[in-house]
């Protein structure tokens, strides 16, 4: 099967009173894109992805560029809708045939299974143009569903609306599924006579319905997934709806929650059964962790951090870009970063990994062989190697490789003065 997709993602975002694009901000490390962009490929069904930019276009190609292989920008300047928007694309796709799905680049929270199900849809509907729709209490602002019995004949947006219209409750979820031969030559018909003067993407509705093609809405089964993102207050409810989807997957899964409103995972957060997670956890980025790990309580980790089975995160603990095999303990008030560390080592309290140079910018790794012990308060100055089962002295500055079994430490002898005190 062979789909494309279009990203809508051009618009100005105003309410995010930002200098960044809408779509470059962040949840959980992870632009509000790079989780349309996943989810779409997710599906498994798609080529190619065109993201339509044009506020910010530059730092948007950047970061489509850099992380996707499968998608380009296609620019649109100036924004004359959302008709005009997909228009663009025309001549990438002029002898494509085949699905094309459009989507927003500012609703993180749609998922690949609901793409998958809306295109399964538009399949067994031969459908020409099938489009998502939601039922809200309050459709205010969103374009609302026009249906003659079951089909779909039109979509009318809330500034053109009847108030008859108005008062329907069934709105267009913005994500769309056509066959593109067919729906194409609308998008050099589209008008702008309307109430923003705007070349609307909507309009190839009734367009499709006048040439007589198959057109279809279906219903979205779990609103949040189409929260859209205009404002920092949206990002931060959709951060917190994201974060509960994301733990009532890991409870499903086994893993056990203390506190599920103190517990923040990333999307792209593995973790294995009877794990324990204790509350005022932050876990950001991409990460792997085992099973039987305890992590926290407070305790963060960074993204690109894979714990094996069996690992001890305690509180105040943060990891960053690290591996750490199983059984290893590191259970309070430690940095980790840039390292790789075996299994069944001891990571003392207040263990440093000094990864970082501040003159030369530079990260440098630290690793610590199977079975080590690091002392209390120690450092470990990167780059630099413990070996197998060696032993560090508490409060010891390591700037040199420590060989295997060795105890290494850079302790000032202590000193005793008797009767200093009287
Ligand atoms: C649009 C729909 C509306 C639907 C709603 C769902 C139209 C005419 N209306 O309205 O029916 O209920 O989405 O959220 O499509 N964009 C561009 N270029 C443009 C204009 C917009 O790329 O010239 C992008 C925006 O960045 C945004 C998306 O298209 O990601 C939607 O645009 P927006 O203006 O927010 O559409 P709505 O007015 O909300
Ligand atoms: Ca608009």
């Amino acid at each position: 099967m062979s789909i494309n997709s279009i990203i809508l993602a051009a618009g100005k975002g105003t309410r995010m009173k930002s200098e960044k694009s809408k779509v470059l901000h962040e949840i959980f490390g992870k632009t509000l894109l790079g989780y349309v962009l996943d989810a779409v490929n997710k599906t498994g069904k798609i080529d190619n992805s065109y993201v339509i930019v044009g506020h910010q276009a530059e730092s948007v190609t950047e970061f489509v560029e850099k992380n996707y292989e499968n998608a380009k920008t296609v620019l649109q300047s100036p924004q004359l809708g959302t008709g005009h928007a997909v228009s663009m694309v025309c001549p990438e796709l002029e002898n494509f045939k085949g699905e094309v799905i459009i989507l927003c680049g500012d609703t993180p929270l749609i998922s690949a299974e609901t793409i998958n199900k809306f295109i399964d849809f538009h399949k067994e509907k031969k459908s020409d143009l099938t489009v998502m729709s939601a039922i809200f209490d309050n459709p205010t602002n969103y374009g609302r569903i026009i249906r003659k019995g079951e089909n779909l004949s039109a979509i009318v947006e809330e500034k053109d609306a009847t108030l008859e219209q108005k008062s329907i409750k069934e709105v267009n979820a913005g994500i769309y599924c056509l066959v593109w031969e067919k729906i194409k030559p609308a998008f050099s018909q589209l008008k702008s006579n309307n109430a923003q003067g705007e070349y609307y993407l909507t309009d190839i509705i009734s367009w499709a319905v006048q040439e007589g093609l198959n057109t279809n809405a279906y219903i979205l089964e779990d609103n949040e997934e189409i929260f859209g993102i205009n404002s920092k207050t949206h990002l931060a409810q959709a951060t917190k709806m994201m974060n509960r989807k994301t733990i009532q997957k890991h409870l499903d899964n086994g893993v056990q929650i203390v506190d599920i409103d103190t517990t923040w995972i990333s999307q792209d957060t593995e973790i294995g059964a009877d794990t324990m997670i204790f509350p005022n956890v932050y876990i950001t980025g991409k990460n792997k962790i085992g099973k039987n790990c305890k992590i926290g309580p407070f305790a963060h980790l960074r993204g690109d951090v894979i714990l094996e089975d069996g690992v001890k995160i305690g509180n105040f603990v943060e990891v960053k870009k690290s591996k750490i095999k199983s059984n290893t303990n590191a259970c309070h008030l430690t940095y980790i970063g840039d390292s790789e560390i075996g299994s069944g080592v001891n990571i003392g309290a207040g263990t440093i990994t000094a990864n970082y140079n501040h003159f030369t910018k530079e990260k440098k790794n630290t690793i610590i062989e199977d079975g080590a012990s690091i002392g209390s308060n120690s450092v470990l100055v990167a780059p630099v190697k413990v070996g197998k089962s060696a032993s560090i002295g508490a409060g010891t500055v390591v700037t040199k490789d420590v060989n295997d079994k060795a105890l290494s430490l850079t302790r000032a002898p202590q000193r005793m003065i008797e009767n200093y005190v009287k």
